[in-house]
């Protein structure tokens, strides 16, 4: 495969099903996509101001060559945009913008974009099409695919939002050149994952592969998205709306969830950060439950030190909660059910499991001598 192929992934859920595109330049040939998928030529674009600078230009001029008219609507870059005040905002300007219930709207940037843009349009005269154009590495291999859609509120995370699918997703990867390391290494949290999960031969392909890959080899980001977005497309359309097994894409959520909540959901700890930590403390905890071996938790540990992840929580600025606040956090989860928490734990590498009845001062002990070790 040369970089210059396109990798397209079906996301097979009947009447919903679609397809994901990846490759190079997409951006510029967007409309070749898109229009087919119009049932009138109208669509508003829907950024962030990060986004927009980069690409925004270039998606508006060839679908403009293409004879389907955009608005834009450009949203401040954050978390925070992912909240009741945005979202009556961005309602306020579809309606503005005489945007109709045929019409399609396009979320162009990382995972607050698609998530609001999603909830929007599921809501907006009652739903309306929308199509995900994600531009960080986390939205291209994980949020950009599988429906869900969110705001926060002061009551926790992506606590309001539907399920509801995208009609396309074009990823162009030549959107990650402009990505910070620190967001491309956040991202990169999430593709481990799908390796831990059900897929030990992808995570040994990371060990020999993640660096040039994080380096932005064309030829191994397109493999390892194209992987993820595989994996995730074969999850989702066997449990669309998480019923059972769609719940394994939580590896390492429940205590990286805890994190965030400690930090404040601050640039202190990004998502995939917190995640990267979650991982290894599942597999910690998975060892104490005897369900994996010891050996396997240093294996995960390693590699993601390697790539020059934060594995531990003493490595945030201003580290200043315990074990005790770390697991009210967690019973907090939206995971939680009549008081209990299942925890996604695993056999090995590649061999992720749910587990329900894990005993509270495991738990304990886990996030004590995750919190007490350093890194390295
Ligand atoms: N729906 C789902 O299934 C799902 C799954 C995982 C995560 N999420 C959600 O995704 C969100 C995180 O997404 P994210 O990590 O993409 O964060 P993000 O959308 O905040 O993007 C990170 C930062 O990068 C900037 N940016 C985006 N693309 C860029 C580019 N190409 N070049 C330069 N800068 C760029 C953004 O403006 C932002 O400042 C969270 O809210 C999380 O809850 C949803
Ligand atoms: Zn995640």
């Amino acid at each position: 495969m040369t970089s210059h192929e396109i990798d397209t992934i079906n996301v097979d859920l009947a009447g919903r099903s679609y397809d994901i595109h990846i490759g190079i330049g997409l951006l510029e040939k967007a409309a070749d996509y898109i229009a087919p998928l119009l049932k009138r030529p109208v669509t508003a674009i829907v950024t962030d101001d990060q986004v927009a600078p980069h690409f925004l230009d270039s998606l508006q001029r060839n679908l403009e060559a293409a004879g389907i008219s955009n608005t834009s609507i450009v949203l401040p870059a954050g978390e925070s945009t992912k909240s009741f005040a945005q979202l009556e905002s961005l309602l306020a300007q579809l309606f503005e913008a005489k945007i109709e219930r045929g019409d399609t709207i396009i979320a162009l940037g990382g995972g607050v974009i698609g998530d609001l843009t999603g909830f929007a349009a599921s809501i907006f005269r009652r739903g309306i099409d929308f199509i995900q154009v994600p531009t960080t590495l986390l939205a291209q291999v994980d949020s950009s695919v599988g429906g869900k859609t969110a705001i926060n509120t002061s009551y926790g995370k992506n606590l309001i939002g539907t399920f509801h699918q995208p009609k396309l997703v074009l990823t162009d990867m030549a959107t990650l050149d402009t990505l910070s390391q620190r967001q491309m290494l956040a991202g990169y949290a999430e593709v481990v994952k799908y390796g831990l999960i059900n897929d030990a031969r992808f995570f040994y392909w990371l060990g020999d592969n993640g660096e040039r890959m994080l380096a932005r080899d064309s030829q191994a980001l397109q493999h390892a998205i194209a992987v993820s977005c595989r994996a995730k497309a074969i999850i989702v359309a066997a449990d669309e709306r998480e019923g059972g097994q769609r719940a394994l894409l939580n590896l390492g959520h429940t205590f990286g969830h805890a994190l965030e909540a400690a930090t404040g959901y601050s640039d202190r700890l990004l998502h995939g950060e917190g995640v990267a930590m979650g991982m290894v403390m599942a597999f910690e905890l998975s060892a104490r439950l005897g369900l994996c071996d010891d050996s396997v938790a240093p294996i995960v540990k390693a590699h993601l030190d390697r790539v020059g992840l934060m594995t531990r929580p003493n490595q945030i600025s201003d580290a200043d909660f315990d074990a005790e606040t770390l697991l009210g956090h967690m019973m907090q989860d939206k995971k939680v059910k009549q008081g209990e928490i299942t925890f996604v734990v695993a056999q090995g590498i590649g061999q992720a499991c749910l587990q329900s009845g894990v005993p509270d001062a495991m738990v304990k002990d886990v996030l004590e001598q995750a919190l007490a070790d350093s890194a390295h």
